[in-house]
C-alpha cells in the first residue's frame, strides 16, 4: 500500500524551481510551476543526473542541468520523443506540507 509523504513546505519551493526528495525507497523531483506542484523521478534516464536541480521553462519543461534533455513536469514525458515517459507521482497539500506518494514498484 502506498502512503503519502510530506516533502517539503508550501512556498519552499521557488517558482519554476524545484527540489529532489526521498520519498519512500526513490528520490523524487518536486517542481513549483503554474501555480502548483509536480512530482517526476529525480533520475535523469540518460547518464542519471538530478533532474530536481534543473529549472522549469514557461512550457512546464524543467531541463536536465547535464545536457538539457527536457520532461514534462505534470506527467513525465521525455519531450524529443513522448512515446517514453519517467514516472510521475501523486502530489496533494495538506495544510501546509507538499505530500508525495510513495510508489511501491
Ligand atoms: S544526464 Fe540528463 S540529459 Fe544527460
Amino acid at each position: 500500500m502506498s502512503e503519502f509523504v510530506t516533502v517539503a513546505k508550501v512556498g519552499s519551493i521557488p517558482e519554476n524551481t524545484g527540489g529532489t526528495f526521498k520519498v519512500g525507497d526513490r528520490l523524487v523531483a518536486v517542481f513549483h510551476w503554474g501555480g502548483q506542484y509536480h512530482a517526476i523521478d529525480d533520475l535523469c534516464p540518460h547518464m542519471g543526473a538530478s533532474l530536481g536541480a534543473g529549472c522549469v521553462d514557461e512550457d512546464g519543461a524543467v531541463a536536465c542541468p547535464w545536457h538539457a534533455w527536457r520532461f514534462d513536469v505534470t506527467d513525465g514525458t521525455w519531450c524529443d520523443n513522448p512515446r517514453i515517459k519517467i514516472d510521475a507521482f501523486e502530489v496533494r497539500i495538506v495544510g501546509d506540507d507538499i505530500q508525495v506518494r510513495a510508489r511501491t514498484e
